[in-house]
């Protein structure tokens, strides 16, 4: 690659080919600046996480590959392909889902109607059966409305509305926020099942422990800024590090 971030930022994942490619992404909220030089690479089937003390920018990173962001610079490249300057809905129909901290869902739809709401995008979706067959609380609150749900299984309304979609680079904010840790461990449990069928995850995560459990890779935010990254397997090298940079 030709961009010197690149050697700097980038440690070889799983082997998959960059699929997303992040450059000296900036953003604003009105006139006050929350990403200086984001840089940051994805490949093809990796679970990635976002680290980062609170205000770092993890979320805006997400809500700038989502189009999310009405002022944004620098370049976010979907195999090759610019997304600055794209709205969110085209966005989304190149295959790029989600999950916000609120969860995004519609509290005053039930479950079935919050399942079947969103467009589907490409081919490959989930059936409504294999959204089941991971969140099997689903099932049985098909026709529950959404403020009678728990903040688990608000969760997983939350995950499962975007993988009907089709889309195959999930990108999760802090999805165990709050939640019991039996409900963490099936959040676990189903990014691992997304990562065996080949979909591509940007997690941002305060629960480092949870998060080492799945990711190949890690970055971690400052500022505005992309201050270090490195491979789950380089993570016990580093733990004094990664307390310093998480405050933990
Ligand atoms: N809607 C907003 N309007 C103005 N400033 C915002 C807004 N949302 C976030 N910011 C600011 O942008 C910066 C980055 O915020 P961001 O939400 O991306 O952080 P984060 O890393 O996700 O933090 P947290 O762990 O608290 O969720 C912070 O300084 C924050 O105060
Ligand atoms: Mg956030």
């Amino acid at each position: 690659m030709h961009d010197v971030f690149a050697t700097q930022t980038t440690h070889a994942g799983a082997g998959g080919a960059a699929m997303l490619e992040i450059r000296n992404l900036e953003a604003w909220y009105g006139e006050s600046r929350a990403l200086r030089s984001i840089c940051l690479d994805v490949r093809d089937g990796e679970v990635v996480t976002l680290l980062g003390r609170n205000g770092a920018g993890k979320s805006t990173t997400l809500k700038s590959i989502m189009g999310m962001m009405r002022k944004r610079a620098g370049s976010i490249k979907l195999y090759g392909e610019e997304l600055i300057g794209c709205a969110s809905n085209a966005i989304a129909r190149k295959g790029i889902a989600f999950c916000p901290e609120n969860r995004g869902i519609f509290s005053s739809l039930t479950v079935a109607e919050n399942l079947t709401l969103p467009p589907i995008v490409r081919d490959g979706g989930m059936s409504e059966e294999e959204i089941f067959d991971l969140f099997p609380n689903l099932r049985e609150r098909l026709n529950t409305g959404g403020t009678k749900l728990s903040g688990g299984e608000q969760q997983m309304l939350a995950i499962g509305r975007i993988l009907r979609t089709g889309a195959r680079l999930i990108l999760l904010d802090e999805p165990t926020e709050g939640l019991a840790p039996a409900i963490v461990q099936q959040i676990g449990r189903v990014i691992r099942r997304l990562r065996e069928r080949g979909l591509t995850v940007i997690l941002v995560e305060q629960n480092f422990r949870f998060a080492e459990t799945l990711a190949d890779r890690h970055y971690v935010i400052e500022n505005g800024n992309v201050v270090d990254s490195m491979t789950n397997a380089e993570v016990p090298a580093n733990r004094d590090k990664l307390a310093a940079y998480l405050g933990v």
